[in-house]
């Protein structure tokens, strides 16, 4: 039994095949997939609500990804605050800092990173943190603005310094690893993932991105997180279904913190058929 933690479910990618996708997932043992909801900006906050009204066993997340921070208006705030009360809705993000591909200028990524960072925690949701060559400005921001830090949240698609996942874990985060895990030349990911507790992991796709061996290339999708459970289970010497339960022990344990409206909604309802 897997738990994907990150999958861009709302894609173009998946509008021909999108049941028949979550149908496989199911079928390879992945009992739940959080829908992040960044969508494609504003405009599509809805988007990951949309598909957990729509299938069973989806979670919901809300928030504006920093490539599209420039874009964000005075009113997105609102709507954000409004679909955080929407019981689908689990987590806040993905949210952050992306230096690599700059679509948005770096003061207004910070400022808008900083505005979801506090509506998230007046709200009491983890938050879902990306981060892309900006890891001390990232640390910085949740060190000055993330006032809830008890909540916890997730380092996503980790390839980032032992540093930072260090500096994480402290203020509480767990840390996912998406199929980079399996990349012949990512090391340096595998080498952070063996020093991260296995109660403090978790797995995810990053669909359709970034599918593992033997999958690459292609797009991807939640079932392939078998993948990243696979080699998350070599790194730690153990097998695939001690991963599956561990993750999902972690997913479930973070998201009832933060879900103050529903405490007991993942302990009652772990595996939605
Ligand atoms: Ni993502």
């Amino acid at each position: 039994m897997f738990i994907d933690s990150h999958a861009h479910l709302d894609s173009v990618d998946f509008d021909s095949d999108r049941a028949l996708v979550i149908e496989r997932a199911r079928a390879a043992g992945v009992a739940r997939v959080l829908a992040i909801g960044s969508g494609t900006g504003p405009g599509t906050l809805d988007c990951a609500i949309k598909l957990a009204e729509r299938f069973e066993g989806l979670d919901a997340s809300i928030g504006i990804h920093p490539h599209e921070a420039r874009l964000t208006a005075e009113e997105d705030f609102r709507l954000l605050t409004e679909l955080a009360g929407h019981p689908a809705v689990v987590a806040w993000g993905e949210i952050g800092l992306d230096f690599h591909y700059d679509h948005s200028p770096r003061d207004v990524q910070l400022e808008v990173f900083a505005r979801q960072l506090k509506l998230a925690a007046d709200r009491r949701l983890p938050v879902i943190i990306h981060t892309r060559e900006a890891e001390r400005e990232t640390l910085r921001a949740l060190q000055e603005h993330w006032t809830q830090p008890h909540i916890g949240g997730i380092l996503h698609c980790y390839s980032g310094s032992l540093e930072l996942a260090e500096s994480g874990l402290a203020m509480g985060f767990l840390i996912s690893f998406s199929g980079m895990l399996t990349f012949p030349k990512a090391q340096s990911v595998r080498d952070v993932a063996q020093r991260v507790p296995l109660e403090r992991l978790l797995i995810e796709t990053d669909a359709p991105y970034l599918a593992p061996v033997p999958h690459r290339g292609k797009r991807n999708e939640p079932a392939f997180v078998v993948e990243t459970a696979k080699a998350l289970a070599q790194l730690k010497e153990t097998s695939m279904e001690v991963i599956g339960r561990q993750t999902a022990e972690n997913y479930r344990r973070l998201f009832d913190r933060g879900y103050s409206r529903d405490p007991g909604r993942f302990t009652r309802d772990p595996v939605v058929q």
